[in-house]
């Protein structure tokens, strides 16, 4: 791998949502100290949406990490989950050992739960990620958990977290109930140009590089154009031009490299192949002059041969008397 050639201690632009990674633009910084808020306040229903690859889970991973340790959290990440999946997988998540094989049962225990979390002082977490697949019937099912409260708390706080899609689902007239209890909502967009260098920086002095400038500004500039400042296409396309880089000893990363990245990735067709093809089809003028040198020498040498022959058998010998 690349890693020690550019100085790195680790890949930086792995396709993990990891908060380690975290690059606060703005809008993440925003919407970020908006989760915060949201949980920490008890606002009850949140909703983070944004575009595919923005970011949504890397924040949501930042947010639980931040909250204190003893809060119970509930991630479901899997939405094709009908209303039964998901509660019988929210009480497993929070360590209750369920007994129910009814919905009412499931209620009652998630019911007990809440209540003695509450006593504790506690206030349970369910982050529902991908929440756009969710069903309107499941997203109805999941406002009526929103109904266990006391006169003055929620006693859960729900996340739903999604692309675009969801905030068009929540504006169906069948959720209007949900979409009024929504406490407070955030959204996070692309990043800028500008944005995009920063992030390509931060993500590699992260990684460990000392040299800032291993991406030519020119190659950034390509990068932004091409990613459209969604992090993780840039993720994808930085990955590559680390490894062509690598593959031709280049520290430093230009547009070509990143041409070259694009045009993989749009068309899916091997850089090596596309090497070896190229050498087959096209080859270069050395080797041209090599194969002539070589036809010319042996065409010498048989003639010598034959010569050396004919001489040997005495065929110039006998026409001379
Ligand atoms: N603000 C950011 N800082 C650092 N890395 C980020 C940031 N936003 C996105 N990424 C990186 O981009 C990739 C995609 O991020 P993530 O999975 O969080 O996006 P998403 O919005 O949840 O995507 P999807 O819509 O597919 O669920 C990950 O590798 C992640 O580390
Ligand atoms: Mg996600």
């Amino acid at each position: 791998m690349y890693l020690s050639f550019y100085g790195l201690r680790e890949a930086p632009f792995a396709p993990t949502p990891d908060p380690k990674f975290l690059f606060q633009s703005p809008r993440h910084r925003e919407a970020l100290a908006q989760l915060i808020y949201g949980v920490r306040e008890r606002k009850g229903f949140i909703v983070l949406t944004g575009e595919i690859g923005t970011g949504k889970t890397t924040l949501l991973r930042t947010l639980l990490e931040r909250l204190d340790a003893t809060t119970p959290v509930a991630y479901v990440h899997n939405s094709a989950l009908g209303i039964e999946g998901l509660l019988e997988y929210i009480l497993q998540d929070w360590g209750v050992k369920s007994t129910a094989s009814t919905h009412a049962q499931r209620l009652f225990e998630l019911n007990e739960f809440l209540i003695d979390q509450h006593r504790k002082g506690g206030s349970p977490v369910l982050v529902i990620d991908e929440a756009q697949n969710l069903s309107v019937e499941t997203l109805e099912a999941v406002r009526l958990l929103s109904n266990f409260e006391t006169t003055s708390q929620k006693l859960m706080q729900i996340l739903l977290v999604g692309q675009p899609e969801l905030r068009d689902k929540l504006n169906l007239p069948e959720l209007r109930q949900l979409k009024q209890r929504i406490g407070l909502r955030c959204h996070i967009g692309p990043l800028s140009p500008e944005e995009t260098r920063l992030y390509i920086r931060h993500r590699l002095r992260i990684a460990g590089a000392t040299d800032a400038g291993i991406f030519t500004d020119a190659a950034i500039q390509r990068i932004a154009e091409y990613s459209q400042g969604t992090p993780r296409v840039i993720n994808i396309v930085c990955d590559h031009c680390l490894l062509s880089g690598y593959a031709d000893s280049k520290r430093r990363i230009d547009a070509a490299i990143v041409q070259e990245a694009v045009e993989y990735l749009e068309e899916g067709e091997r850089r090596e192949w596309k090497r070896r093809r190229s050498i087959s089809l096209v080859p270069s003028q050395g080797a041209v002059w090599a194969a002539r040198s070589g036809v010319a020498l042996l065409v010498l040498v048989i003639v010598f041969l034959l010569a050396f022959a004919a001489n040997a058998l005495g065929w110039f010998a006998g026409t001379h008397p």
